[in-house]
């Protein structure tokens, strides 16, 4: 039986400036203390939780890639800009066939109209939008009841 969960966490382009960033929309939390928090509970939970953030759609695609081999059992994905406009990260998170949950800090579909359609959303297990960074938190906890129940079941 499986147990340690694999969950890496993806984040895209200007996540890193979370906490100084548009603080009304994004809120005042930084980068590092959400995945701080994330660890925590994390290891609680018996889940290792691996984290990349990148401006460049490349490097998203790379460490996509790279968790297959790295054998990570579900991803929590916020694309940022990206979930709009690359159809090379849903080719990436199709081609790796790993579960995922997207995640977004604001509410997309109460922004402009260009934030309503995203890439990624009808090949994910479900999508977080509008609860803050909280969002992490269920998408987290959800992976959590829905792998131990399926390992306990092996
Ligand atoms: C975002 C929403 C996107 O539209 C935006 O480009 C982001 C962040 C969110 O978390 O609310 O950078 O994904």
């Amino acid at each position: 039986m499986k147990n340690i969960i694999n969950v890496l966490v993806v984040n895209g382009p200007n996540l890193n400036l979370l906490g100084t960033r548009e603080v009304d929309i994004y809120g005042n939390t930084k980068l590092s203390n959400l995945i701080e928090n994330m660890q925590k509970k994390s290891k609680k939970n018996n889940i290792s939780l691996h984290h990349i953030q990148s401006n460049a759609e490349h490097v998203l695609i790379d460490n996509i890639h790279k968790a297959k081999d790295n054998q990570i059992d579900y991803i929590i994905i916020n694309p940022a800009a990206f979930t709009h406009t690359s159809i090379a990260i849903r080719d990436a998170l199709i081609a790796v066939n790993i579960p995922f949950i997207e995640v977004h800090i604001s509410n997309i579909f109460s922004r402009e109209q260009f934030r309503s359609h995203s890439w990624l959303s009808d090949i994910s297990q479900g999508v977080i939008s509008g609860l803050g960074i909280d969002g992490y938190y269920w998408a987290l906890k959800t992976i959590s009841n829905r792998l131990k129940y399926k390992f306990e079941l092996k």
